[in-house]
This record gives C-alpha cells, structure tokens and sequence, in this order.
C-alpha cells in the first residue's frame, strides 16, 4: 500500500512500489469513489490517494476482537475473489496496516450500523461503534477497493477523504418465496450474501404456500411428507426429470438454523414467513381437519389465490401455536411473520359452522374474523417477546390488525394511502408496492426478457418507489420502518431465473433503503451502475442487462433496404454494432443516428460504459425478405390490450429456453399494420402450455372450434373479419415443445397494409396455446 502524492510512507509493503513512484511524478488523476448504495456524506479530500496492492496487511482493533477479525478475513477473501489483490490480515496489532478495522462501542458514529471511513497518509482507517458497523464499512472498502475499470490483481488507488455512513431504514428487505419453487441453501446463502453486500439486512422468508409447506415442523411430520410435495406440473417435471415424479422440498430444522446462522454472519435477519389463514391449502393437504370442508385437497400445482382457507377454530390455533412454537426455536428473529394476505373466504361463507362462529364473537363479517383470528396468532407471539409482521390486506378489507403488527404494505397503486392508513391505525409500516418492487415482474419489453408477470416493473420504477406516502407528516413519516423487494417465484424454477429477477433491481431496492433521500438521484445512480454491474460479474451473479439491452426497431425504405434505430430502455451508455457478423466490442463503432443497411444484412448490437465496461451483452438482428414479415409474440399486442404475461417454453434439446407473451385465458394477438401485398404463405412456432392459472380461469375466453383438435386462425382486419389462414393444430395437440404449423393465405382483397387478429380455438383451459414466432411469405 502507498500513498501517492502526499506520502510514500507505506510504500514499501508491496511489490508494486516503483511504478507508483512514477505515477506520483506524473500526477494522477485522483480516482472516483463509486459507491452504491450512496454513502450518507462522502467527502472526498480532492487531492492524495491511498494505494492498496497485493500484500497489504489489514488490522484489526479495538473489541469485539473476534467478530471483527472473521469479518475482516471474509473481506480480504471477497477482495481476492473478485478483485484478485492478495490481502493479508494481521495476527496480532501491526504497526503499519494499509487498512484497520478499528470497533468502538463509544465511538463517535452516529448509529449502531455506521461506520467511518477515512482515507488519508495514515492508510484506511475504518471505525465503527459496533461488528455490524465494521462490515457495512467493509462492504464500502470493497467497492472502493473495485473502482470503475479495474484491473484484476493491479493496485488500486483509493481517493483520499471521508465517508460518514448509516442506514436511512432498519428493515432493508427481500422476500423470498421458497414456497411456489424452492431454493437449494447453498443457493440461498449466495443470495444472502450477495443481499449483505447491498447492505440489506432482513431475509423474509415465505416458507408456506398452496403449493409447498417447505419448513420441517417435528411435531406436525405430514406438513412435509404430504404438504412439500405437488404433482409436477408444466415446467416442474424438468426439475424433477419426469411428469411421474413429484417436486418435493423442504428445509430441515437443521437447514432452517444453518441458513439463520449464515445470514447472522452477515448482519441479515431471517424472518420467517407462515402465512394464515391463506395460502394453506399444503396444509390442509396434509391435515384435512385444519380445513373448514373435512375434505383432503392435494397441494396445489395452480398458481393464483386458493380458495382452501384454515378453519378458524380452537383446534387450527392450537396447531398454529405449536408451530409457531417451532419457528420461535429454529428463528431467534424479533419479528415473525403470519401472512394474511389473500384469504379468499368463499369457504368460510359456505360454511355454517364458520358463520355460526362469526355471528358467537359478535362480528360483523368474514373479514373481521379473519382479524380475530390474525388477533390471536400474534397474541401467542407477543406472549414470546416477539413482534408479528403481517400483509396490508385486512387493513385494505376494513378490518383491525393486532396493534403491534408490523404491515407490509403491498397493494399496487392503492400503496399509499393504504400504507398511510396502517400509519394512521399505529403500526409499523414496511413498504414493498407491488408496481416496483415486486422482482417476479418482468422488467423490460425485450424479445429475449424473462418471465414474469405484467406489467413491467423497470429498474427505473423501483429506483423512484415512493417511500414516504404521501400526505404523511413528518412524524407520521417515522413510522415508515422500511422497504423490501418481493421475489415471488412462480416463474422462477431455477436460481438463474432468481438471479436475473433480483439484480441489478436489488441495487435500487439498496439505495431506497439504505441512502438518506437527499442523496436520492437516478443519474448519480445510472453512473454509479457499471461498476456494480461489474462487481456483480466478479462475484459471478448472472444479472439482468436488459435495462440497457440494445433494441431494434426497423422499418423499410423506398428502395429495399432497412433503416434501423437503436435504443435502450435506460438511453444510457454507448450502443456500438457491427454488420459483419462479429460480436461488438468496445472499439466497434458508435450507433449516433439510425442507420440504413441492405436488403440483406446482420446487425449486431451491445451496449458499454464510458470505460469500456459492456453493460449489455449483443443482440442480433438479422435483415433479410422476411424481416418485416415476421413477428415474436413480444412484438405483438394481446387482443384484451393487456400486458402479456412472459411463460417459460420447455427446454429444446439445443438453442436457450423459449421465452413467451401470453395473455392468460385469452389465446389471441394483434398485429397491426401487417404488409400484406403479395403474401401467400404463413408458418407459425407455437408451443402448448400447461393450463395451471388459477386466478385466470373464471375469465377465459373460448372461440369456436371448427374441428375437434382446434386451429390457429388469422383473420383481417378485427377477430370477426375475413379469415385468411386456418392452421390445424391436430398433429400438435400431444406434441412436448415448440412445434412448427404452415398454410396457405387468403391474400385479402386489395392486400396493402392491414390489422391482423391471430387466435388459437378451443378452450384454453385445456392447455394455452403460446406463439413464438409467426412469419409471411411471398
Ligand atoms: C402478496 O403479494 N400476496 C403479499
């Protein structure tokens, strides 16, 4: 370590002392600090920089000794991981560390979590009241330490000045959904980890659901020998390797305390998640008396909100307790989460029994029994020393939450005034709206986006998420505790899906809770992105590019050939292509204005940072005859105007997973302003996907069939006007993937440029026909 221009003092640590002499001739630029989430005040000295290379000696003082030192060694690991730079950690007090980490407990911090950095001819000197402030300074230390374009293993030099730090929020969350898929724990404590490094602090952990109870409760063994596993359905059977196979999954006791133990290492709290009286039905699967019919459901394998609901009774709260019990042993957490979201009460109404309860407790209606019987789950809590944490729906129903109880306030556009009436009511308010925060939903329109449901929540939105209601005063406004990201995972099979929903959404999820608001700013935010995207690839997280994937929009010019536009959804960093066919790079050239190509041609497209960081792998388009012809299911509208909602197709046995837009229930698209003249032919790539969309089926809409294994139909103009192509699906209905249909065109009268109507017949409840692709020809 060295320390350029205003000491040499450390200079001869290491190997690379010479060459840094040189530079202190040459007076270098003083480096940037890029740090995410932005620090509550960073000064930086505007002169003078600390050197760290290979070799440097981190130190480790003051108390807490223990704690400090294993945080200091996973942070020397984690910059040898990811930046290469070989640190070494003291055994006892060095006299000339690069870097201490120095605890306090009367430090002057402002907060527990806040820590201190200065840089100066002294080395890095990290202080903090607490262990937990030390890591939070360390995770800072480590983005220092992997500055815009660095190089793997070369020193790096680290500005000079103060950084003064705390977290804005105490509850800095991610949901995640082990229910509808689960999570290997060696997949979890990645997340975790990589959770830790955006300075988030609360794992909520949803580990009950309709379609997987996934916590071993001893006393209750059903819970996971019936309620864990569902039949594969769809897509589940290329986990477990055969339809015949069911998905089973759950954790262990043992599991459960490691993943807790783990994420304590890391400052995260795990709060798990038993989510009543909904969202039940692996429950009642395995203990029909929980139920309110009597009657065995299986563990559901639709998504949606179940009908199946706990019985409300003496003999289902003594069962909560009892697992409640359990989740008090396995969880030293102060919160502990009891759901009650989504409780359809069909079944309660139908039941006179339940009635007959309602009407004895003097209540109303079924959702003030509901908030009886949220109201007696969190007094067994409270009774612990533990404070419940529950979803905003009964406040949404008009009915009373245990006062204690934490909301999680989720509902979509009524996010604010519903967050500011738990306020109002006195309760501790989490804020994770749906329309921004919620990592299932797709974030971006591209051909190639993953799935999820609409509409798209960009990073942008969850960035500008409102945190504060408004109309909240300012002391109305201390009862916000916090925001949290949902991964929900009805769409995410795998931990790459996980990944690719999360990050890089998480780093705004990060700021919103961590940075003070008056260092909220997107453009501050959007410059500080290519350095964490490139600390993502460091630690090898598979991220999302698509808020800066290229996109291409091509239109035709009087003389056979394209003009092309090029755009990002961000209009951020350099989009460079090339026509050749090669991969672009950072010296490929610079898109400015659209560009006009030949009638036949391969364009191909990425985006990069100013320093040459690609920010968004290529994409390719091919120009050709069909080009214009030709159209994915993304780039077509849904016939109800609605948002698609992107489906996973199955595996091909070569090439990546089909990615589809579907309107659920409703099999139909719209192409509007389809070139027509002389077409004569139509082939369409199609896929059928296995009907499993609870929520949707009241809904469907079912056109006629015109033989018994239904067709495709292509009609001008509106869905009722001339038909111009039939395509039976006789010979697709058993086959498993993607399959490929042709036929002939009526070319409609007077051709030209026309609206098209394209619609799969039968119903799709018996298995939703998707479109991947369908193209003209001449
Ligand atoms: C929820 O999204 N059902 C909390």
């Amino acid at each position: 370590m060295s320390h350029i221009a205003t000491s040499t003092f450390f200079r001869c640590v290491a190997i690379a002392c010479l060459a840094i002499t040189s530079t202190v001739n040459a007076a270098p630029a003083v480096p940037k600090w890029s740090l995410l989430p932005r620090p509550a005040t960073a000064s930086p000295a505007g002169s003078g920089a600390a050197e760290i290379a290979d070799g440097a000696v981190v130190s480790v003082r003051g108390a807490e000794r223990q704690q400090v030192q294993s945080m200091a060694e996973r942070f020397v690991q984690r910059v040898a991981d990811t930046n290469g730079l070989h640190l070494r950690v003291a055994t006892t007090g060095a006299s000339h560390s690069a870097i201490t980490f120095d605890v306090n407990p009367s430090a002057d911090i402002a907060d527990e979590a806040g820590y201190r950095i200065t840089v100066d001819n002294g080395g890095i000197l990290v202080s903090a009241r607490t262990p937990r402030g030390a890591f939070y300074g360390s995770v800072t230390l480590w983005q220092l330490l992997t500055p815009p374009g660095w190089t793997r293993g070369a020193p790096v030099e680290v500005a000079d000045g103060v950084i003064d730090d705390r977290p804005r929020f105490a509850w800095r969350a991610l949901l995640l959904d082990s229910g509808r898929h689960y999570q290997s724990v060696a997949d979890i404590k990645k997340l975790i980890d990589w959770m830790s490094l955006h300075k988030l602090n609360v794992l909520l952990w949803h580990l009950t659901e309709d379609q997987g109870w996934r916590l071993e409760i001893p006393k209750y063994p059903d819970l996971t020998k019936i309620g864990a596993c569902r039949k594969a359905m769809g897509l589940d059977s290329e986990l477990t390797g055969s339809a015949d196979l069911p998905y089973c999954g759950f954790y262990t006791e043992a599991e459960a305390r490691d993943i807790v133990r783990y994420a304590a290492e890391r400052y995260v709290d795990v709060v798990p998640e038993i989510d009543l009286p909904g969202h039940s039905q692996a429950a009642i699967a395995a203990y029909p008396w929980l139920g309110v019919t009597g009657k065995r459901p299986s563990v559901w394998t639709d998504w949606g909100v179940s009908p199946w609901l706990l019985k409300p009774d003496e003999k289902t709260l003594q069962f909560v307790d009892d697992v409640l019990d359990e989740v008090m042993r396995v969880f030293p957490s102060r919160y502990i989460s009891i759901g009650g979201d989504e409780a359809d009460k069909q079944q309660w109404n139908a039941s006179p029994e339940v009635r007959a309860q309602m009407h004895k407790l003097g209540l109303a209606n079924m959702d003030q029994l509901q908030g009886w019987f949220t109201n007696q789950v969190a007094a067994h809590l409270i009774k612990h020393a533990r404070t419940p944490v529950g979803w905003d729906d009964e406040l949404v129903a008009g009915a009373t939450l245990p006062a204690s109880e934490v909301v999680m306030s989720w509902h979509g556009n009524d996010n604010e005034r519903v967050a500011l009436a738990a306020i109002k009511q006195g309760h501790d308010v989490v804020m994770t709206p749906q329309e921004s925060l919620y990592f299932d939903h797709y974030q971006s329109a591209l051909p190639d986006e993953w799935p999820g449901p609409p509409p798209a929540a960009t990073l942008r939105q969850a960035y500008d998420t409102v945190v504060i209601p408004n109309g909240a005063s300012a002391i109305e406004a201390q009862r916000i505790i916090g925001v949290q990201g949902g991964l929900w995972t009805e769409q995410m099979p795998t931990f790459a899906h996980d990944q690719h929903a999360v990050f890089p959404r998480i780093a705004a999820l990060s700021e919103l809770g961590w940075s003070p608001s008056s260092a909220h700013d997107w453009n501050g935010f959007l410059q500080r992105m290519p350095a964490e995207l490139a600390r993502y690839r460091a630690l090898g997280i598979d991220y999302a590019d698509s808020a800066f994937a290229p996109t291409f929009h091509v239109t035709a010019t009087a003389n056979g050939a394209f003009q092309i536009e090029l755009s990002n959804q961000l209009a951020f960093g350099t989009i460079r292509y090339t026509t050749d066919g090669s991969d672009p790079t950072k010296q490929s050239a610079p898109y400015a204005q659209p560009l006009t190509l030949p009638g036949s041609a391969t364009l191909r497209a990425a985006t990069f940072a100013p320093d040459g960081f690609e920010l968004a792998a290529s994409r390719t388009q091919v120009l050709n005859e069909t080009t214009l012809l030709s159209r994915e299911s993304s780039a077509l509208a849904t016939c109800s105007s609605q948002p698609g909602t992107r489906l996973d197709g199955s595996r091909p046995a070569q090439g990546p997973r089909p990615v589809y837009s579907v309107d659920i229930g409703n099999t139909c698209w719209l192409w509007s302003q389809a070139p027509m003249d002389g077409i004569t032919h139509v082939e369409m790539t199609v896929e059928r996907m296995t009907w499993r969309f609870g929520d949707e089926a009241a809904d469907a809409v079912v056109h006629h069939k015109a033989s018994a294994a239904g067709e495709f139909e292509i009609h001008a103009d509106s869905c009722t006007g001339p038909l111009l192509a039939s395509l039976p699906l006789e010979s697709a209905v058993q086959a498993n993937g993607q399959i490929h249909l042709d036929a002939k065109v009526a070319t409609p009268a007077g051709a030209g440029v026309r609206n098209l109507c394209v619609f799969a017949t039968g119903d799709p409840r018996d298995g939703q026909w998707a479109l991947a692709r369908m193209a003209f020809s001449k």
